[in-house]
């Protein structure tokens, strides 16, 4: 236990509850499972609004709630846009993560990650990423005077990899997802610290900040849709939504949909029965197929009476089209969420949800040329 900013935290083992330290360099817990971080102490406030600086435009609006947040580094992350929709009869808000300042929500992630790094001096940082976080990670370990090491495979968008190395990241362009994950871990050296995002905490936390907008923005929703690899968005803003309910803000939590793009479906397999069905890899950031974090992410849909669903092309091809038609540009993967609304509504009882539209179009312009007819 330890106060580091303004409140304390334990670093935890998700499984075994072992604690570590947390200026460790542990990605993981000698068990083999996930850490977590953990508030000690909620602080006790009236509002919500007393634990918010409202003059920081940033993900340190919330700094009272998050570790290290004496040295945040920021590059004007959050704070992103949320704009209402009618859908049959729901309320759709879409939070445009797009905005972010590498185009994606992961950048709330990699400031945490990286502030961490530089709260215990590491020189280096290495991730795996089928390109979002590995962006996000190589433009805020940029800003901080810090190396950035990121495997990707070699197929991932050509505007995430070219963006990464003009950051000056050095990329490791692997066959696979797998390989990249495999090669991040069994290369690193003893002066190098792993912040892969299927496993780190501090990213994790970051993702907190999406809910307490949401809330301070006075969106109440009764469901939340989020498209799902590993599940750090997921269990992040999960836990920001757990935050405000721990500390007598919100009363209930929102149900928890998680969508997956067909051919790699493990939270689906593991919760309904192998999937059988067309492919989805249109979604070119939705390709963990072991998630660290599976048994958490389903136990966040058990808690909140959520569910998960799986879309294919074709359903992620007719989502792009709609979002492009209302003005929202987004990447095929942060369609899928959209593409999965219909199946949801038949499913919960629902009347208001936020969809984080998670990444920008704009990085990944080769992949939608079907939206102009070419
Ligand atoms: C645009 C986009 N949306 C969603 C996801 C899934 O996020 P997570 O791995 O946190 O489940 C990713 C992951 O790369 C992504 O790039
Ligand atoms: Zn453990």
């Amino acid at each position: 236990m330890e106060m580091v900013g303004m409140i304390e935290f334990e670093l935890k083992c998700s499984e075994c509850g072992r604690k570590f330290n947390l200026r460790s360099r542990k990605w993981r817990c000698d068990c083999g499972s996930a850490l977590n971080l953990e508030i000690v102490e909620y602080p006790k406030c009236e509002k919500f609004a007393d634990l918010v600086s409202p003059n920081e435009r940033s993900l340190w609006r919330y700094g009272r709630l998050l570790p290290f947040s004496d040295i945040g580094v920021s590059l004007g992350e959050g704070l992103t846009p949320v704009i209402l929709k009618k859908h049959g009869g729901i309320d759709v808000f879409f939070k445009l993560e797009y905005f972010s300042p590498t185009g994606s929500f992961k950048d709330r992630g990699a400031c945490m990650g990286v502030t961490r790094a530089r709260a215990i001096s590491a020189r280096t940082i290495v991730e795996d990423s089928s390109g979002n976080a590995g962006l996000a990670y190589s433009a805020y370990s940029a800003s901080a005077g810090i190396r950035a090491r990121i495997y990707v495979p070699s197929d991932a968008p050509v505007g995430k990899r070219e963006l990464m190395k003009a950051c000056g990241a050095d990329v490791v362009e692997c066959e696979t997802r797998e390989e990249a994950s495999e090669r991040a871990i069994s290369e690193l050296r003893g002066d190098e610290i792993y912040v892969g995002h299927t496993w780190d905490p501090f990213f994790l936390e970051g993702m907190k900040t999406e809910s307490f907008e949401v809330f301070e923005e006075g969106i109440f929703v009764d469901s939340v849709i989020i498209p799902t690899s590993s599940g750090s968005h997921l269990l992040g803003v999960y836990r920001g939504f757990e935050d405000l309910v721990e500390m007598g803000f919100l009363d209930n939590l929102p149900a928890f949909y998680v969508v997956q793009a067909g051919g790699i479906t493990p939270i689906y397999d593991e919760v309904h029965g192998r999937w059988y069905g067309g492919k989805g890899d249109l979604a070119d950031g939705l390709r963990v197929k072991n998630p660290p974090r599976l048994k958490q992410i389903i136990e966040v849909l058990r808690r909140t009476n959520g569910d998960v669903v799986v879309v294919d092309n074709e359903g992620i091809v007719s989502a792009m089209k709609e979002l492009y038609r209302m003005g929202l540009i987004v990447e095929p993967t942060s369609a899928t969420a959209y593409a999965g609304l219909n199946e949801i509504v038949g499913i919960g009882d629902m009347k208001s949800v936020l969809i984080p539209l998670t990444g920008t179009g704009i990085k990944t312009i080769e992949r939608i040329k079907f939206l102009s007819g070419e």
